[in-house]
């Protein structure tokens, strides 16, 4: 990866040192949030893990810019959009972030809330602007060919079932359960196709779709733009496919797209969401099958975090001696 700079010339260790302070910043947040498991209070969660994890960047080398920080649509506590991060000694980049996505999991102690960041090259993640959601589709490297959100659900389940050698009714589909999503599974389900229906958390969802052994063949349906950009880190990582449009849910959400001169009709690739090299880490807070909670052991903490990075997902346990 390689991260334009007015103040420091790229290095080939800026990509190891920032993954590190990534890391860093989401396993910090994870054990903040840790602390607020079960305690019915999400604003008190989600200000524990913001408050951790900006601590974790302002050590970062360089200067960061939060193109989004998740909060704003649920009035929460966030880094904001515009935020600069980092010590301003090295590489510039972009920052996608969400301390504790799936937050309502941490305080009801459901399994399923990450702590979440996504760096990418200066000036290549794309910004919703007012947009707080957005439709996406997510799949593997071999489908990644085959979608279009302008298709029919029917139509998209067939073309992945294809390009992937399976027939519909073996397919695997995630949709977050929602009410706007009712019809959607519905027709999933017409169609001979098995759906997995979380209450929430759309960025878990996508990465069930890029991680083979969790047997998920694509997600569809209306989630955050800012889980958006930061799945697109992912899977442009990955190699694999996504499509997104904007799908405000209410009237003065689109009136204030429309204002802002953006499209509500603009089907955006995975590279439009993020035009440059980019990596994504996320930290367990209450377990899941993606990655476990924190642990705590007398004088010793460890931490699950997954680091999907240049084509490669990196399952990383890490011990910390008080
Ligand atoms: P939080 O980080 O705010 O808890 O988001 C959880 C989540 O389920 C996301 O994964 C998803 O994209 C978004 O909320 C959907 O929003 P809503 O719950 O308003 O439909």
């Amino acid at each position: 990866m390689q991260y334009q700079s007015e103040v420091a010339p790229r290095t080939s260790t800026d990509i190891h040192t920032l993954e590190a302070v990534a890391l860093t910043a989401t396993r910090r947040a994870a054990v903040a949030s840790y602390a607020w498991v079960g305690r019915n209070d999400q604003k008190g969660a989600d200000a524990a893990a913001t408050a951790a994890m900006r601590e974790a960047l302002a050590d970062a080398p360089g200067r960061g810019k939060v193109v989004i920080g998740e909060g704003e649509k649920d009035d929460a506590p966030m880094l904001f959009n515009g935020e600069i991060v980092g010590t301003g000694n090295g590489p510039d980049f972009d920052i996608a972030v969400d301390p504790l996505e799936g937050t309502s999991f941490c305080a009801k102690d459901l399994p399923g809330s990450l702590a979440t960041i996504a760096f990418a090259e200066s000036g290549t993640f794309w910004s919703p602007g007012p947009g707080f959601y957005m439709d996406k589709i997510v799949v593997g490297p071999q489908a990644k060919d085959v979608i279009d959100l302008d298709d029919p659900a029917e139509e998209t389940l067939a073309k992945v079932a294809k390009a992937l050698g399976k027939q519909v009714s073996e397919l695997r589909v995630m949709i977050m359960d929602k009410p706007r999503h009712k019809e959607l599974i519905a027709r999933v389900v017409r169609a001979g196709a098995a759906v997995q229906t979380p209450a929430g958390g759309d960025v878990g969802g996508s990465l069930a779709v890029l991680l083979p052994a969790l047997d998920i063949d694509l997600l569809i349906g209306v989630g955050g733009t800012p889980e958006g950009v930061m799945t697109a880190a992912a899977v442009r990582a990955l190699g694999g496919g996504m499509l997104g449009r904007l799908a405000p849910q209410r009237t003065e959400e689109a009136d204030n797209i429309r204002a802002a001169g953006m499209s509500l009709d603009r089907i955006y690739t995975c590279d439009e969401l993020v035009s440059g090299d980019a990596f994504f880490v996320a930290s367990g807070v209450n377990g899941g099958p993606l990655v476990g909670r924190p642990r705590k052991y007398k004088d010793t903490t460890i931490t699950e975090s997954l680091l999907i990075s240049r084509g490669e997902i990196r399952h990383i346990t890490h011990t910390t001696f008080e």
